[in-house]
């Protein structure tokens, strides 16, 4: 019997995919570098399906259907490499190697090349939903060839989690456009999780409710319109009393955030594309604020608040304009997200279809939310539609909640509560749909100290004023710039 799929690395995550292929009967093939790994899967999960056990790599490569299909669960970096290097020298023309950790896309676009030049396809594929979905269902983001989708395709839909019967797994593009997708969806990640957070803390030094009250509001807001696994989750942690104190969680976890470098790769990608994911960005950068302890601490002590004592003198509704803030600066978010897909999609050739994106996060993602339906269906009414947040349904929510996000950012700004991710998704929000903007000041001062020459509005061509001479203006005609 030869295995249809097999996986190395059988740390939690290539472990739990594991057995999620054997749950479906399919027949896997395991490796690991330690034996022990492997012999653990086994006793633990061995009875769940068939799987084919090899010490060695090279056993593992010969149980294996062809074309083989092999998926690497390691952790980023140069390992991928090393790993990839021992597979290839022992697969065949046409075999598919899967990466499905978090790599860089610049390195998953180098590495398919490579072995694209020695008749391998390889796949990097994000795979989203943690250590459950990865064992119940993921939301995956293969990109690569189209070949090698035919026959790896189906094996990943069968694993993938479903929303009305539908596969939470698409072919995305080629070489790096898997991995850049679900790096965009980290960097969408973070925003969402800066905006939760946000909410919770103005929600708590807005009303003084206690966590465990806050937690009752996120339940509530879970069976509306923001229903979305994080915002269940943020019920769950807020909920959650510490043992050994009494006190909630949240009151003894340090406040200092972490990241593994998603955020900050998608933040990277997006300044080399010229794209303003400015809530993505200032979630990114609260990590960092909050991580930044002697700066913190040399603040702490100096800065002055400037503010009064804060009442809110209706709680209720002051909840209901939070949730209302939130809502339009999660619709920013993801408009920003989506932008950025398509500018790369532009940028590298990959003709990724934003809308079948929205669809696979429907389930199984950590982003994974009721309102993705409504971003799949805004793609679908116009495929090519330029900003998502201009789209007819997210007019209508921004609409409804634009009084409420001024209300709260101006009371935020009042009181001295940071709200990084509410505040720039709404300066976004005026700018993007400004008549004008100050841009033209920021032309005429770059053209006053370099010559770097601007455009007018009622004219063609380039123009440049003599600045230091009569201020006379020339034509310049791209001379200059
Ligand atoms: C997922 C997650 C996952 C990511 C964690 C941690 O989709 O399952 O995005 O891939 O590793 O969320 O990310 P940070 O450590 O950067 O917060």
């Amino acid at each position: 019997q030869r295995a249809e799929i097999g996986v190395t690395g059988l740390a939690v995550m290539g472990r739990n995919l594991a057995r999620n292929f054997a749950r479906h009967g399919h027949v896997v093939a395991i490796h690991n570098r330690t034996y022990a790994k492997t012999q653990a899967l086994l006793d633990e999960a061995g009875d769940e399906g068939t799987f084919i056990a090899s010490e060695s790599m090279a056993d593992f490569v010969a149980t294996l259907e062809r074309p083989r299909k092999v998926i690497i669960m390691v952790k980023a970096g140069p390992g991928t490499d090393a790993v990839i290097e021992e597979l290839a020298g022992l697969l065949e023309e046409g075999d598919i190697i899967v990466d499905a950790g978090n790599a860089h896309f610049p390195d998953t676009v180098r590495r398919e090349k490579e072995l694209a030049e020695r008749g391998l396809h390889f796949v990097g594929s994000g795979v989203s939903g943690g250590e459950e979905g990865a064992l119940n269902g993921p939301s995956i983001m293969p990109g690569g060839s189209r070949e090698s989708y035919e026959s790896l395709g189906p094996l990943l839909e069968d694993i993938s989690a479903k929303v009305d019967g539908v596969p939470c797994c698409t072919y995305v593009g080629p070489d790096g456009a898997g991995h850049f997708v679900k790096m965009v969806h980290n960097g969408i990640e973070y925003a969402d999780m800066q905006l939760i957070a946000e909410a919770y803390d103005l929600i708590r030094r807005g009303t003084g409710k206690s966590p465990a009250e806050i937690a009752a509001i996120f339940r509530e807001w879970n069976s509306g319109e923001l229903e979305s696994f994080l915002i269940e989750i943020t019920a769950e942690v807020l909920a959650q009393d510490d043992a050994r104190t009494g006190k909630a969680l949240v009151d003894v976890i340090l406040d200092q955030a972490e990241q593994k470098g998603t955020g900050r790769w998608t933040v990277q990608n997006a300044l080399d594309l010229g794209v303003p994911i400015t809530g993505i960005a200032e979630a990114t950068f609260a990590r960092a604020l909050s991580g930044g302890v002697p700066q913190r601490e040399a603040a702490r002590a100096a800065l002055p608040a400037g503010t009064v004592e804060w009442h809110v003198d209706d709680p209720d509704a002051f909840v209901e304009d939070v949730r209302r803030a939130l809502y339009a600066s999660k619709v920013v978010a993801y408009s920003q997200g989506f932008d950025q897909i398509a500018a790369a999609s532009q940028e590298y050739g990959w003709g990724v279809d934003r809308g079948a994106m929205a669809r696979i996060w429907r389930g199984g993602c950590i982003i994974r939310a009721r309102f993705l339906n409504r971003i799949t269906e805004a793609y679908e009414r116009d495929e090519q539609l330029p900003l998502l947040l201009a789209d007819d349904f997210f007019v209508d929510v921004v609409s409804q909640c634009l009084e409420a996000w001024r209300r709260v950012v101006a009371g935020a700004a009042q009181n001295g509560i940071p709200t990084p991710a509410f505040s720039s998704s709404l300066a976004y929000y005026d700018g993007v749909r400004a008549d004008r903007l100050p841009a033209a000041l920021i032309q005429g001062l770059r053209d006053f100290f370099g010559a770097h020459t601007y455009r007018r509005t009622d004219a063609d061509g380039t123009f440049h004023t003599e600045w230091g001479a009569d201020r006379s203006e020339t034509a310049v005609d791209g001379g200059f710039t």
